[in-house]
């Protein structure tokens, strides 16, 4: 008999998984108590590996006492549950995270030293190691730590770019640890399957607002939640990722180029140029079907209102791109409903001539605007198929799922 294939698990979170963080001699280290903070939030069994530097920063008191584990810092500690750390750490982790990473450690790294702890550790591990380097621009820069970077690299280690901005030395200039949301966020793509590499994907995301007079405008309840983490599993998964964006109020997903619109008008304008070079384009936005006919350049005014607004239609980009769509992108849109979802769907999917439809219950309460679950039918040429209520992003996961077999 065939064995049988285990489905690929795409994590989703950071829930249950096991972090080793080294912590070195740099002033961030202060900034690596609030990782600790934010793992353990998430439920990440997080214990921490401290070099002797990092000691004259911040305390490993801290650090125990943030993570509830027991702190590891010497070679040679003969607690019991201590001996071999060099060794048994890493086999009961799911990865390993340096941050932030010294100029020094780097370099230590770099040349396979393993002069204390934290460096055994990382040569004695068969996990991914993820390095954050942080210091000064220049020592950064320097072609030194360049090349010792480049290293690591090519030994398959991750290296996570340092952000730019104020440096505590007082220079402007890369080199600053980042947030813990943008490392969060490569972790995942580094325990992800790369799937979508080599695929550039636009999604569009959120409502679309139809100006009236300058303080009014036409538009929809659309949050942009469930395109947003159709972005960010993308990117996640290894493709490039283009967000065309209506106005939401959420951040821009890390690793994601965003790029913000207004009106359906503007949308259509960004998508039709990015989607020349697409693989994929998905069509979450809920484009604003009409817009007002004419634009009020002064406020329209209680006393000398109109009794009726008139309306156009905007363009209907999916169909658009649909009737391009010979270009060879794979095309994928969205219906909002409240009734005969399915039958909607398939008449979508006709019209438009997409490849596939995911329809939404927009009445249902933990699928509708707004809300971070969705329970979604996908609707393709061969049939179609009810998918579970789901958070967002594991909604989005299936989704790329799916299209991933299309
Ligand atoms: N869409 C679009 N441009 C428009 C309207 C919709 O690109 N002017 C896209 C949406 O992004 C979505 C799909 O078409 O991917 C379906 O949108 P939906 O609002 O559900 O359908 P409509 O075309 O507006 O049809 P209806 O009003 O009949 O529901």
């Amino acid at each position: 008999m065939a064995p049988v294939e285990e489905p690929v698990v795409i994590p989703s979170t950071l829930v249950g998984k096991r972090a080793l963080l080294g912590v070195t001699g740099s002033i961030a280290a202060f900034k690596a108590a609030g990782w600790v903070r934010e793992m353990i939030t998430e439920s990440v069994d997080v214990t921490v590996l401290m070099t002797g530097t990092a000691e004259r920063f911040v305390s490993s008191l801290t650090f125990g006492a943030l993570s509830g584990n027991p702190v590891f810092r010497d070679m040679f500690d003969e607690e019991p549950d201590k001996l071999m750390a060099h060794i048994n750490l890493s086999r009961s982790a799911d990865f390993i995270l340096i941050g932030p990473a010294t100029a020094q450690t780097i370099a230590r790294l770099a040349h396979g030293m393993a002069d204390d702890l934290l460096s055994t550790v990382v040569l004695a591990a068969k996990i991914p190691v993820i390095v954050c380097p942080a210091m000064n621009s220049h020592m950064l820069t320097n072609p030194v730590t360049q090349d010792n970077i480049k290293r690591l690299q090519d030994v398959g280690y991750h290296v996570v770019s340092p952000d730019c901005g104020m440096l505590a030395c007082g220079e402007e200039g890369s080199g600053r640890l980042p947030d813990w949301q943008h490392v969060r966020e490569a972790i995942l793509s580094i325990l992800c399957p790369q799937d979508l590499a080599g695929k550039k994907v636009v999604i569009t995301a959120g409502p679309t607002r139809e100006p009236l007079d300058p303080a009014r405008y036409l538009s929809n309840r659309s949050s942009g939640k469930m395109g947003y983490a159709l972005a960010r599993t993308a990117a996640r998964r290894g493709a490039e990722v283009i967000l065309v964006s209506g106005p939401v109020a959420l951040a821009p997903p890390h690793f994601v180029t965003t790029l913000s619109v207004t009106t359906a008008h503007e949308m259509r304008e960004q998508v039709l140029a990015q989607a020349k070079q697409a693989d994929i384009v998905v069509k979450a936005a809920a484009v604003a079907d009409f817009k007002p006919k004419s634009y009020h350049t002064q406020k329209i005014k209680k006393s000398s209102a109109q009794q009726r607004i008139e309306l156009e239609l905007n363009p209907d980009i999916l169909a658009e791109l649909g009737e391009k769509s010979k270009s060879g992108s794979l095309l994928v849109g969205f219906a909002a409903e409240s009734q005969n979802h399915e039958q909607e769907g398939r008449r979508k999917l006709q019209q438009k001539q997409a490849d596939l439809i995911v329809v939404n219950d927009i009445l249902g309460e933990s699928t509708g605007f707004d809300v971070d679950t969705n329970q979604v039918t996908l609707v393709d040429k061969k049939g179609s198929q009810q998918l579970q209520l789901l958070t967002k992003t594991e909604t989005a996961n299936r989704i790329w799922d799916h299209i991933l077999t299309l």
